[in-house]
């Protein structure tokens, strides 16, 4: 079976006015406090870039890699860190970036990873949001979109490495 992008479910300035709208509510709450945004690897990287061009707040950036493993029932799987983050984050202000938060589970994770670390604060920002998908509670600080529950495509988000590229976000059809 292949997958094909569908319908364009998020257009571009859809996109853009989230975008806008997200740097708005972190430069309020920053305002001139230092904030370490982690990209989580590969998703975010979009957004991630188009996010911190809107940023007055002082801002440094890295990247991680993290992998859920869900096994199927109520409970998170394992979580695999595929790249380790590299900056200090004893007393940094921890923005984690996500493209989307679907069972939870890698967020919850990288949020404890980042309370052990020592961080002085850790929040949650993520372009979309899948609630019916959950498996655990997380708290989305800074979100762009509830989602019902289909398989997106584009503006950094993969099937199978593919369609990243697109500029808008599309629904998967198989
Ligand atoms: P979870 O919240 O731990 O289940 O994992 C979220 C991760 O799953 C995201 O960072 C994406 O990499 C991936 N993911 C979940 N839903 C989608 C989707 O609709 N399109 C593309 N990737 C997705
Ligand atoms: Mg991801």
């Amino acid at each position: 079976m292949s997958y094909t992008p569908g319908e364009v479910f998020i257009n571009e300035e859809q996109i853009k006015d989230a975008v806008n709208k997200i740097a708005v509510e972190i430069n309020n709450k920053y305002k001139n406090e230092e904030v370490l945004l982690v990209g989580i690897l590969k998703g975010s990287f979009v957004f991630m870039a188009d996010l911190i061009r809107k940023l007055t707040c002082p801002v440094k950036i890295d990247f991680m890699g993290a992998k859920s493993y869900g096994d199927g029932t109520i409970s998170c799987g394992r979580v695999n860190v595929t790249k380790e983050c590299d900056m200090p984050i004893r007393n940094q202000h921890v923005l984690i970036v996500e493209d989307i938060v679907d069972s939870g589970c890698t967020t919850s994770f990288l949020k404890k990873y980042f309370e052990d670390k020592g961080a002085k604060s850790v929040r949650l920002c993520a372009l979309l949001s899948k609630p019916s998908r959950r498996k655990v509670d997380v708290n989305i600080d800074f979100l762009g979109f509830n989602i019902p529950d289909e398989f997106m495509v584009g503006y950094g988000l993969d099937y199978a490495e593919n369609f990243r590229n697109f500029n808008q976000m599309h629904i998967l059809n198989p």
